[in-house]
Order: structure tokens, then C-alpha cells, then sequence
């Protein structure tokens, strides 16, 4: 008799906390799509427990892993390998297992660029783009975007040194300046405006740059949720071309680290709709 056990290739998502994700419905809908056998799993480590949770995962034969919120930076230093960008990004947010080596990479600011450009016809080349917040989010976010070759990219921020430090630590790939909320000049007009912050995840209003804002900017905001975010809705009211919420960026990352474990990248269209209707 022939043993017809097959063993279930496993993923899933690190983070603390990780129940809200969604990461495992994204990865289900690919995985049927693309007729990919796989299990995928939430996976809730704390900080201090982050190191022998990978350790046991990969032990355990696990293939790959979403790494999310507070782990990116920290998974930096527990890969055998990284990719470029991730290296780039200080950061990584997936983690491939293979022949025993961890391989770390990011796909987040390939997943923003995929839904600007392919998503939403947003053209980044020759444009004033402003992003606000400078922290991990913006970190990872600042190499693809210069890439594309705009004409300007301001980091603004509440604390301008943090600003500074991204902007002296990029300023060799491109046009990037930076400044605080308070300061951006009232004669910029920009043409996406990209909200990193994690203000809106306490509920908080900061005072984002009124004049940065007219009718033909249009605004996007990395965070996402079942109502309008607080930046979303602003951007609204200030009268932005349109505003818009990171669903997209989240599914075209997803996609991305789909394709690294599997070698084959999903169709993303009908899965970004599905979890908008369901969000
Ligand atoms: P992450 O690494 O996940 O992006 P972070 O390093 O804590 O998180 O950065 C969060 C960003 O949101 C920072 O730019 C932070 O501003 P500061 O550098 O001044 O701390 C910004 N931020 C968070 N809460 C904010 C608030 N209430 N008002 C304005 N900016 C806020």
C-alpha cells in the first residue's frame, strides 16, 4: 500500500497583536485561485518570544511567514539572507524557508507602487509627492517611491529630527527634503499626498498640512478599516482629488510574497474587491 499522506505546506503571519489581520483570508482566496495547497496560520508572538517562535516554526518544517506589526525592524537581524530592498528598508515583512536559510524580504513598497500605478493609475514620474510620517512605515516606502522618479518627496513630520534622518539617509537616490507638519510651505501643491503615520490607529487628528492639499491632489492613506480613517476623511473635506484607504497595498503585497514562496503571482483584482466588500 502507498502512503497518500501529503504534507501540507505551512505560512502564516507573525505579529503581537495578530487577531485583526487578514492576512489568512488574503492568503486562502490566492491559494484557491491558484490551486496551491496550503495552510496558513495567525501566529500571536510577543517581542521577547520573537527569536525561538521563528526558530520552532522553521524547526517544524514551516515555509514562509508574513512578518507584521511591532516585528519588522527585529526580523532584520534573524535572517541568513535579505533582499535589497528589504535591507533598504531596514525592515522585513516576509520571510521565505528554504534548504534550512531564512530569507527575508519586503514587499510593501513593491505592494504601494503595484496599487498607485497598476490599481489606480496614479503617475509617480515627475511628481510632487509629500508623505507624511517617519517612521517604520514611510522608511520602507521611500526607496521604490524614488525609484520612480518624481520630481520631489518631502517626508513632513510631528518631530522634524526623525524626518531628517530619513532624508539625509536617502538623499543619494533622489530629490527628498523634510520638515514638520507646521512648516510645509503654503505654496507646495502636491500631487499625492500619503498619510504613514499611525495616528489614525489611536483615533488622533494630528494637524496635518491644510495647504498641502487642493483639487487635484490625490491622497492616500497607507492605514485601512472598516469605516473612513481619520486622514481619508479629511483629505476629503479639504477637497483632495480623491482619497484614498491601503486596502490595495495590502492585498498587492500580499501577492507579492505569495509569489516568492510559490512562484506564482495571483490575480489580485478579484480578491481586492471581495475584501472591500467584506471590510
Ligand atoms: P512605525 O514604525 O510602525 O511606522 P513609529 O515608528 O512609531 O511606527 O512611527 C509612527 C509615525 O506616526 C511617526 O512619524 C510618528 O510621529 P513622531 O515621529 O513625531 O513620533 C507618527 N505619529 C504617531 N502618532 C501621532 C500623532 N498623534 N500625531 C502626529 N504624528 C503621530
Amino acid at each position: 500500500m502507498t502512503d497518500e499522506t501529503t504534507v501540507i505546506d505551512r505560512y502564516g503571519v507573525m505579529g503581537y497583536p495578530v487577531s485583526h489581520s487578514r492576512s489568512p483570508v488574503i492568503h486562502r482566496l490566492f491559494a484557491l485561485q491558484t490551486n496551491q495547497n496550503i495552510q496558513y496560520e495567525l501566529l500571536q508572538v510577543s517581542p521577547e518570544n520573537l527569536d525561538t517562535a521563528i526558530r520552532q516554526f522553521q524547526r517544524t518544517g514551516g515555509k514562509g511567514l508574513n512578518i507584521t506589526v511591532p516585528h519588522k525592524a527585529a526580523v532584520t537581524r534573524l535572517v541568513d539572507q535579505m533582499s535589497e530592498r528589504a535591507s533598504t528598508a531596514g525592515a522585513v515583512n516576509t520571510i521565505a524557508i528554504r534548504g534550512g536559510e531564512i530569507y527575508g524580504d519586503n514587499t510593501d513598497g513593491i505592494g504601494l507602487l503595484r496599487d498607485l500605478d497598476v490599481n489606480l493609475g496614479v503617475n509617480l514620474e515627475g511628481a510632487n509627492i509629500l508623505i507624511l510620517g517617519a517612521g517604520g512605515a514611510t522608511r520602507g516606502i521611500i526607496g521604490p517611491l524614488l525609484e520612480m522618479q518624481p520630481k520631489s518627496l518631502r517626508i513632513a513630520n510631528r518631530t522634524l529630527e526623525k524626518a531628517q534622518i530619513l532624508a539625509d539617509h536617502f538623499e543619494k537616490n533622489g530629490p527628498i527634503t523634510a520638515c514638520r507638519f507646521n512648516v510645509v510651505p503654503v505654496s507646495d501643491s502636491y500631487d499625492l499626498v500619503i498619510n504613514a503615520t499611525s495616528a489614525g490607529l489611536q483615533g488622533a487628528a494630528p494637524p496635518y498640512p491644510e495647504a498641502a492639499i487642493s483639487d487635484s491632489t490625490f491622497c492616500y492613506d497607507l492605514s485601512y478599516g472598516l469605516n473612513p480613517t481619520p486622514f481619508s476623511v479629511w483629505a476629503r473635506e479639504q477637497g483632495a482629488a480623491q482619497s484614498v484607504m491601503g486596502w490595495g497595498m495590502l492585498v498587492e503585497q500580499a501577492a507579492e510574497s505569495f509569489r516568492l514562496w510559490r512562484g506564482v503571482r495571483p490575480d489580485t483584482a478579484p480578491v481586492l474587491k471581495q475584501m472591500q466588500i467584506n471590510a
